[in-house]
């Protein structure tokens, strides 16, 4: 059996995928929870995972928008982390009252928590609170690839997008979002030249500084 490391050498971005080759519902649903499951400043999750399959959609991503990437449309499912734009007051509470039903307690025992995310959201403005939803983001498509590889499932994370066209495309900005990052899913095609370039990282002696 292969262990979480042989897992992560295995896994690589895949250039082409097999379009024949889809996740079977059950193997969807378990990387779209390691994502859902992904911790995020506060609990917040102030971001949302769509799952794109209609085939005209992901045509018009890919030749509109993502600079004709074959993995936007041959993918299995093409998966965009999508950030919030704002986060507000109304936001905190609503998360605030879930924190209540799921844990039996009352809002009002929540208040200094509920005050502290409301300062920490509120002297964020625009531009930087997106930013700092898109950073929690990228937390969440860390889990994601990482269920992928333990599963065996190839993935391929994708900066290489207009998020403007792509929130266009999908009428992102009246649900208050912006494509951040893309991770189509799915399986590698047989001839895929990626697939067997030797991996290259820093040396651990150069990646990890010691103080000591
Ligand atoms: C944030 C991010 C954006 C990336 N954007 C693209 C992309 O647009 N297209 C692509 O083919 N690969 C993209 N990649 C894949 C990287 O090029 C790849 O992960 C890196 O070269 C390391 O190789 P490996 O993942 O195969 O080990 C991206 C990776 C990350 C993490």
């Amino acid at each position: 059996m292969s262990t979480f490391s042989d897992n992560l050498l295995w896994r690589y971005a895949v250039k082409k995928f097999d379009p024949a080759k889809k996740l079977t519902v059950p193997e969807l649903d378990g990387v779209l929870n390691a994502a859902r499951l992904a911790p995020s400043s506060y609990g917040l999750q102030p971001y949302k995972l769509l799952v794109v399959t209609d085939p005209d959609l992901r045509a018009r991503i890919r030749n509109d928008a993502a600079y004709d990437q074959p993995q936007v449309t041959d993918s299995s499912h093409l998966l965009i982390f999508c950030a919030k734009t704002a986060v507000n007051e109304a936001y905190v509470d609503e998360y605030v009252a879930h924190i209540a039903a799921v844990r039996g307690v009352t809002t009002d025992s929540l208040k200094a928590y509920r005050d502290t995310m409301v300062n920490s959201v509120q002297r964020r403005k625009s531009p930087d609170i997106t930013v700092w939803c898109q950073k929690q983001a990228y937390i969440a498509l860390g889990f994601l690839l990482t269920a992928c590889a333990q599963a065996q499932i190839d993935s391929c994370p994708m900066e290489g997008f207009d998020p403007a066209k792509v929130d266009e495309i999908l009428g992102l900005q009246e649900l208050g979002l912006t494509a951040t990052v893309f991770c189509p899913v799915g399986y590698r095609s047989a001839d895929d030249p990626a697939a067997t370039k030797k991996k290259v990282r820093m040396p651990a002696g150069e990646f990890v500084i010691q103080r000591q």
